[in-house]
């Protein structure tokens, strides 16, 4: 660090001013004779001295220990000072700039001015007077940091640590000047950041002159209306926690609005907009208004609150955001034992949400899968204006909006590495009254958009794909949509859902025919809501202009995440698990299917229908694995279960052959590669098609293949697929680039260590961190 200042001449010593003395102190903070550029040399403490105009805040300053010493005269401390900071109230700044101005003259040329008002472009303004132009060597600068506390006998040494510093240099501040502010900052351990003027005054004018002014009426008001301040003495944590800031400083309070006027104004201006609108409610018992100005503003305050901790709901997902990664270590063998619920299903999750919202009065959601996919659905309709409660312990309540009552985003819809959502989403907000963009992380924006795009421009949509037909998708409101025949080139119940859901807001009749049979979840729960939709061999179909009324959903447990379960128990030696709750929709049991013809010994028990989805407890004990040609007719009913089967094949006696899959190449990762190159790692033998893998597997009920690391390229079912197969592994399985295993599977880790599973997370920095 750049340690350069032999003199430091703080001018104010109240809180802020203080402070910075004691953190200055504190870090020894001064000079290095020896060296210029930051290298060697021992640091020579800085000497502090201070200006004030109270003698006793400059002697309480000298006994703390904070300064060296002071003056109430400014002119007998400039001579030898090396950095002058300085510290006093927005409305004195103009007489101490020309006080200033008048002892500096035209010497000290390497003497560094920073300020710490609230406000800069009044600031710059008495700079401008007081020196007749913006010095060079001049930084203003803002510390986000204060206490409702003042004077020097508040003064904290910590008060700037992990806060905030915004500097607001010139084009033509000096730069060494610049980097000289930097460094005093970072001595106290703040954060440094630069913005222009402008946008410092507008961005403090919303998140603490606002809140202050609001804090000082509120007070001011109820003290009024209540003489005796009887009323103080009933307040509560919540009257506490909204007016802690009324205790701050008022002359400090006055000069910043006075100095910032015009964006505060502004800011208010917005503000009673924000309360005539609540009022508006409260008026009218407006129930579901309120709510969704509550659960907007609620979460909006915890996600504020993650970004202040650095923690989310699900802290592995954070860390990816964080550019860290999330690596699984596997221990090879272990049992597999018990009896386990996995979380609810993916699919029917996102339909809850886009249905309840659309449908009218309230849904009752139970068993909602809380994964990061589903949970940005949730918020994407929270954006266009739907109040949701929850999801608390897989409850979720949706007070449905109806077929029109969505309202415009204010900005794009994330939708993370839901492909789902992406194309679901597609097909509903074509057929809006208001424009959006679909955005997505990045494994999301390498997936092909045009198999959605095509058909619904054919149905008269207007969107705009970034090349390729890729995300991110901006989707034109207002448009006329009319129903089509649509005859889908791939077996994807993606693009069959996203044209029903289009086909709900379009002229006349939307017919889908499907090469093969997809899971059905939308057809079903729109039936469920008392929406009509025709099927008829591999054609469904639906008439535009009707309405949704709300049902209560019951997700069952997502037979996808099963699945891992279903393969550690099929390939384990002594394993017997119970899955229960378990989705056995018909177009989704390929892994039921496939895995019996392989010779697993798995059971249905208790097969019972929840909200128009079958379900059953499923009974897998270990059983010597074959491998087979799987029958082309199931791969769309297991499409996504094929990482997991891969590792059974692994594990079978002789060749699993797959073909007619290409699809799998373009789900969260290319999953016929990723899957290769992982079972290759580890010793399996296997060669790769374009639609396919041949799989040739070990046979034996021992060590199958050794261990090895395995880049999950951030594909979940990759990531657990190769953590299953461990199980068999003859060493340990290091899986790198887990943390997307949230998106579908939060828990993962705890439920297979429940079964009998070793298994390890650590938290990767890197290469061979
Ligand atoms: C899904 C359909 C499948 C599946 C995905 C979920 C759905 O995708 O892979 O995980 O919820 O409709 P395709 O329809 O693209 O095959």
């Amino acid at each position: 660090m750049k340690v350069n200042e032999s003199r430091i001449l703080i001018v104010g010593l109240g809180l802020i001013g203080g402070s910075l003395a004691a953190a200055l102190r504190a870090s020894g903070y001064g000079r290095r004779d020896s060296d210029d550029a930051g290298g060697g040399g021992p640091v020579k403490r800085a000497e502090i001295v201070a200006c004030d105009p109270n003698p006793d805040e400059i002697a309480l300053g000298i006994e703390r220990g904070l300064i060296d010493r002071g003056d109430t005269r400014l002119a007998p401390l400039v001579e030898g000072a090396s950095l002058i900071v300085l510290a006093v109230p927005v409305l004195a700044m103009a007489g101490v700039m020309r006080e200033l101005a008048g002892c500096l003259g035209t010497a000290a040329p390497n003497v560094v001015i920073t300020d710490v008002g609230s406000t800069k472009a009044a600031i710059r303004d008495c700079a401008v007077d007081a020196f007749g132009r913006l010095p060079a060597n001049l930084v203003l600068g803002h510390p986000i940091a204060g206490s409702e506390k003042s004077g020097v006998a508040a003064a904290d040494p910590r008060l700037y640590a992990n806060h905030k510093v915004i500097l607001t240099p010139e084009p033509d501040t000096d730069p060494a000047a610049l980097a000289r502010v930097r460094a005093l900052w970072a001595a106290c351990d703040a954060e440094v950041l630069e913005m222009d003027v402008a946008r410092h005054d507008q961005v403090l004018a919303r998140t603490s002159h606002l809140p202050h002014l609001l804090a000082f009426s509120l007070v001011d008001t109820l003290a009024r209306q209540d003489e005796r301040l009887d009323i103080f003495r009933y307040a509560a944590g919540g009257f506490r926690d909204f007016t802690r800031i009324a205790g701050s400083d008022p002359v400090m309070w006055r000069d910043i609005f006075v100095a910032n006027r015009d964006a505060v104004l502004a800011s208010l201006d917005d503000f009673e907009a924000g309360v005539a609108r609540l009022r508006r409610a409260v008026e009218a018992g407006d129930t579901d208004a309120m709510l969704a100005i509550f659960d907007r503003a609620s979460h909006a305050r915890h996600y504020f609150d993650s970004l202040l901790n650095q923690t989310s709901y699900q802290a592995e997902y954070q860390m990816q955001a964080q550019g860290k990664k999330l690596r699984y270590r596997v221990a090879p063998g272990g049992g597999v034992t018990g009896r386990i619920r996995v979380p609810g299903d993916k699919s029917i999750s996102h339909r809850s949400i886009m249905l309840g919202a659309l449908a009218e009065g309230v849904t009752e959601v139970k068993g909602f899968l809380e994964g990061e996919d589903s949970l940005a659905t949730l918020q994407a309709f929270r954006e266009m204006g739907v109040a949701i409660e929850g999801p608390h312990q897989g409850r979720v309540t949706i007070h449905g909006v109806g077929m029109h009552g969505l309202q415009a985003p204010a900005g794009p819809l994330y939708v993370g590495n839901a492909g789902t959502a992406m194309r679901l989403f597609a097909g509903l907000l074509a057929g809006q009254a208001f424009d959006t963009e679909l955005t997505g992380d990045a494994s999301l924006t390498k997936r092909p958009m045009g198999r959605v795009a095509d058909p619904l421009r054919l149905m008269g949509a207007e969107i705009e794909t970034a090349e390729g037909g890729r995300p991110p998708l901006r989707i034109k409101g207002g448009k006329t949509l009319t129903g089509i025949r649509y005859d889908m080139p791939m077996a994807s119940a993606q693009v069959k859902s996203c044209l029903l859901l289009a086909g709900l807001y379009a002229e006349g009749e939307t017919r889908v025919r499907e090469p093969a049979p997809t899971r059905d979840h939308t057809e079903r729960m729109l039936a469920g809501f008392g929406y009509d939709v025709g099927r008829e061999g591999d054609t469904c179909w639906l008439s535009g202009g009707g309405r949704l009324t709300s049902a209560p959903i019951d997700v069952p447990s997502d037979i996808s995440s099963a699945t891992f379960f279903l393969v550690a128990a099929a390939i384990t030696p002594g394993s017997d698990l119970v899955l229960e709750h378990v989705g056995i929709n018909p177009t989704r049991i390929g892994v039921i299917n496939i895995l019996t013809l392989m010779g697993a010994d798995l059971r249905l028990a208790n097969e019972r229908e929840v909200g128009g989805e079958p379900v059953a407890d499923l009974h897998i004990r270990y059983a010597p694995l074959r491998g087979i040609e799987i029958p082309v007719d199931q791969v769309p009913l297991a499409i996504d279960e094929f990482p997991a089967l891969f590792v059974a094949a692994a594990n079978a006696e002789g060749t699993t052959r797959l073909r007619e899959a290409s699809e799998l190449r373009v789900k969260e990762s290319d999953r016929l590669q990723a899957m290769a190159d992982g079972l290759t790692a580890l010793g399996v033998e296997n060669t790769l098609y374009p639609d396919g893998i041949d799989i040739v597997g070990s046979g034996d009920d021992g060590v199958s293949y050794g261990g090895g690391r395995i880049d999950s390229l951030g594909d979940h079912r990759i990531a657990m697929a190769f953590a299953v197969a461990a199980l068999r592994a003859g060493g340990e399985i290091v899986i790198d680039d887990c943390a997307n295993v949230a998106t579908s599977f939060p828990g993962f880790i705890d439920l297979a260590r429940r079964v009998g599973m070793s298994l390890a997370e650590e938290q990767a920095n890197g290469e061979g961190a």
